[in-house]
């Protein structure tokens, strides 16, 4: 199997799993405690049906749309997710090129293997900077001034990992950062030489935007549950990202959202978008998944502010449902993460390029000559 084999993200997963390390893999794929909300997060798109309109004359059809200032070529974009060199030796330096060459957003994590500076100087396209808030406030600081440096248009602020998730695959793979050859992974890592050999010859893996304030996760080996427990701070409030928000005073949203009442709260310390989010199913067990929530979201703020929909998102099909129902645009982090492992650059402009098609196609058969034509008129659940 080759990334030619890949068509879908069920391919793309594949081949992944094919080429990592199993903690590796497992890290991307796992959700936590007995992964409910992880698989409800795909399932909720399943639960209604499009309703196309015929001899539309849907032709030379805009997929563009603006969302957090920037003008994208379609409405998805890679979720920022965080150690992209654990997945392909060029880490972010492969996800940022292929993102800049498809016309979306590149979102960069405060967990990011390539730093602030080097994104910056490696692409034009718009750039996303997620940040996490450790327990070391002058971090926080540090990254949004050097995002400005750097070229940065907008922020997001995660709110839902103030503790790690309970991640059972990863304590029994015994996955770290940077990955740890014990006698107990020993037998992946060897079965998956052409990583192992990758990973060893080119630039060492660090946490590139924080190595100079922690080492902690960089140079010594770490359970990312303990990374996070350790060194996020789950003290943080409403008045810490009101902060940030004017610190950054720029395009800013909260990645994390899931209730009404804490997108009004957005709103009012002033933040441009919300990312309806339950991190990928890998935090808490038995949240609504975003699909779900998205109506009661947009009906209560979606006049006031930009509504982004994350997780679950597989299929151009799922884009659509979600813009019907008043989102402005979608992102996917294990969809572009599983390409990047299976072909690096490649792999993600691959996955990108798929989806666009797919949205391109859905929305000739929908009958809709722009993302502004879709609305709840053509969304019908069960
Ligand atoms: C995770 C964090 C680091 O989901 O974003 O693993």
């Amino acid at each position: 199997m080759n990334l030619k084999d890949c068509h879908n993200f069920n391919d793309f997963r594949r081949l992944a799993k094919k080429k990592l390390p199993s903690p590796i893999f497992h890290y991307i794929d796992g959700g936590s405690d007995d992964e409910v909300t992880l698989n409800r997060n795909t399932e909720a798109f399943n639960d209604c049906d499009l309703i196309p309109n015929v001899l539309a004359d849907a032709v030379n059809i805009d997929l563009s749309t603006t969302v957090l200032g920037e003008k994208i070529d379609f409405p998805l974009f890679p979720s920022p997710t965080a150690m992209h060199r654990l997945y392909h030796h060029e880490g972010e330096k492969a996800s940022a090129k292929a993102v800049e060459k498809m016309g979306t957003i590149f979102g960069t994590s405060t967990m990011s293997t390539v730093s602030i500076e080097e994104i910056g100087k490696l692409t034009k396209g718009p750039k996303l900077f997620q940040l996490y808030i450790h327990k070391d406030r002058g971090l926080t600081d540090n990254l949004i001034e050097r995002c400005k440096k750097a070229g940065f248009n907008s922020m997001c602020l995660t709110v839902d990992t103030v503790v790690a998730g309970n991640r059972e695959r990863d304590r029994r793979t015994g996955f770290s950062t940077p990955p740890k050859l014990t006698l107990g992974s020993l037998l992946s890592f060897a079965l998956h030489p052409s990583w192992t050999i990758n990973h060893l010859i080119h630039e060492k893996f660090k946490l590139a935007n924080i190595i100079h304030m922690t080492d902690k996760g960089s140079s010594i080996d770490k359970s990312i549950i303990d990374y996070i427990n350790e060194q996020f701070d789950p003290s943080m409030n409403w008045k810490d990202a009101e902060y940030c928000v004017k610190k950054w005073n720029g395009p800013f949203a909260l990645k994390g959202v899931m209730s009404v009442e804490d997108a009004k709260k957005a709103i009012d310390i002033g933040c441009s978008a919300v990312i309806i989010s339950n991190h990928g199913g890998r935090q808490l067990d038995g949240s609504r998944a975003p699909f779900d929530q998205l109506s009661e979201i947009v009906n209560a703020v979606g006049d006031k502010i930009e509504v982004i929909l994350d997780g679950g998102v597989r299929r151009g099909t799922h884009v659509l449902k979600a813009l019907c129902l008043g989102a402005k645009a979608c992102s996917f982090g294990k969809g572009y993460l599983f390409a990047l492992a299976a072909g690096g650059q490649k792999g993600v402009e691959v996955i990108l390029q798929k989806m666009k098609e797919e949205i391109y196609r859905d929305m000739t058969l929908m009958g809709c000559k722009s993302v502004k034509e879709l609305n709840k008129s053509k969304i019908v659940f069960r």
